[in-house]
């Protein structure tokens, strides 16, 4: 499963990147207006950090303006992936910036014909948002379970991407959904690979090592 760091702040995508463990970055217009930052210029740097897909957001809901919007980001680098809603201006949009070999994220997706429409407008990811389904007192995983479905049925190859993610447990689940990626706040990436048992078992085997004055020679 690929993972992308959800994000507008190259901060917070430098540290992630420095793992070598991030697959791409999400972005989106409240995410950007967290930083404080001008849009175009925190992407510019973030392209630089991470080489794989980095998700930038159209502000215009016109097909027109979501196209000469998306082709602006797509000058940025090759790897920006243009995110439009999902709307039929954004479908509409997504159909043209596809045929001419963008990528784009169709974002905002919270059920299954949704899904369906982006991948038939050639869409490269579809972003379902679980946390904020199960926020609304749905289950926001049957959606990824029911995307999956409907695009192995069909062979569509636009890819899933697991937004909305709020946990630990959502990464587990979207991965045995088979989600194709999953992108998580820094926080939540931070998490990832905690549990007690590593720190009690590392602190237990570091201690028995010191009583025993057990070493490892450089030559
Ligand atoms: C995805 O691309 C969105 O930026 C994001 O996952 C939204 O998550 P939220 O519901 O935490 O705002």
């Amino acid at each position: 499963m690929k993972l992308f760091i959800d994000s507008a702040d190259p901060k917070d995508i430098a540290e992630a990147a420095a793992t070598g463990l991030i697959d791409g970055v999400t972005t989106n217009p409240s995410l950007a207006a967290k930083t404080g930052l001008d849009y175009v210029e925190s992407l510019e740097q973030i392209c630089e950090l991470v080489a794989g897909p980095v998700s930038a957001e159209v502000l215009a809901t016109d097909v027109e303006g979501m196209i000469r919007q998306g082709e602006r980001f797509t000058r940025i680098a090759k790897n920006i992936a243009v995110k439009v809603p999902l709307t039929w201006d954004g479908l509409k949009a997504c159909r043209a910036l596809a045929d001419k070999g963008h990528m784009v994220n169709v974002t905002l997706c919270f059920q299954p014909v949704q899904a369906m429409m982006a991948a038939k407008a050639g869409a490269t990811f579809i972003s379902p948002f679980i946390g904020r389904l199960d926020d609304a007192g749905q289950d926001g995983m049957e959606l990824i379970r029911e995307i999956r479905r409907i695009y192995d049925n069909y062979d569509f190859s636009t890819q899933i991407l697991a937004a909305s993610i709020r946990h630990v447990t959502h990464i587990r689940d979207a991965a045995l959904a088979a989600a194709d990626v999953a992108t998580l706040p820094p926080s939540v990436f931070k998490t990832l690979i905690s549990h007690s048992l590593t720190d009690k078992g590392l602190a237990a085997f570091l201690e028995d090592a010191k009583k025993a004055n057990v070493r490892v020679r450089d030559t």
